[in-house]
């Protein structure tokens, strides 16, 4: 099981290749070494947007400067957007700007990147996580970003609680687990977010990381257990 993947985003060839070398020595990698390259890169949205998914509205571009953001605001006909990396993780290297505070004019992202209109929802409502073990759900996370910032991970000091999604809210989940390329996944974990259609889009579908908070799922433990020992 991946235990502490924390900079794969930097190292991703190295990462993959590692991957690929014990499991061609016969041991089990959980997930799977091509789940993880499916994964790794978040263009792998288009794909569940194909399969129907709602994903938020994204322009992906090899790597956007300041016109090209500029363009992106007119595009989507918003006053803020989020910058992000294609292979990217915890929000690191992720930028957001405003009509009023745009890119500098030599700014440039320097690498492949996403850009999305900004959602006012991850604030105001926050950013939900659904935790799947070998395709059963466990339980369900409710992230939300510090006063000021919005970005929902600890690290910028964003907050988590337990959370019980409705029927509704539940079925998107899974119509995105189940519209993966993917069979015997261990563990994935279905971020989401609120649009105003009361729809829940996915932010991305982590099939890598292996933090599935375990303090806002009290089974967890002994489910991961038992997922675990059905593989061995
Ligand atoms: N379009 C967006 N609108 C508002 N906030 C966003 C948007 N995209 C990302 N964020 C914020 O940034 C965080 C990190 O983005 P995410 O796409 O989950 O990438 P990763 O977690 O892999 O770095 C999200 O959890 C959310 O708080
Ligand atoms: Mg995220």
């Amino acid at each position: 099981m991946l235990g502490t993947p924390w900079d794969y985003q930097d190292r991703a060839a190295e990462f993959l290749t590692r991957l690929n070398e014990l499991d061609g020595r016969g041991i089990i990698v959980c997930n799977a070494p091509q789940m993880v390259r499916w994964n790794i890169d978040k263009r792998y949205l288009k794909q569940l947007a194909e399969a129907d998914a709602a994903i938020v509205p994204t322009l992906w571009h090899d790597n956007p400067d300041r016109e090209v953001v500029l363009g992106a605001m007119e595009h989507f006909e918003c006053e803020r957007v989020v910058v992000k990396r294609q292979i990217g993780a915890g929000a690191l290297g992720q930028h957001s700007f405003t009509h009023a505070v745009p890119p500098d004019a030599d700014w440039c992202m320097g690498r492949a990147a996403m850009i999305q209109p900004f959602l006012p929802a991850i604030v105001e409502d926050g950013e939900y996580s659904f935790i799947f073990i070998d395709g059963a759900f466990s339980h369900g996370v409710r992230k939300r970003p510090a006063t000021g910032d919005y970005r929902i991970q600890s690290l910028f000091g964003g907050r988590e609680e337990a959370f019980m999604p409705s029927p509704t809210d539940l079925a998107q989940a899974q119509d995105v687990l189940a519209s993966m390329p993917a069979t015997d996944l261990l563990y994935a974990r279905i971020d989401m977010v609120r649009l105003s259609d009361e729809r829940l889009a996915v932010m991305e579908a982590e099939l890598v990381e292996p933090y599935l908070y375990p303090e806002q799922g009290p089974e967890f433990g002994e489910r991961i257990a038992r997922a675990i020992l059905r593989r061995l």
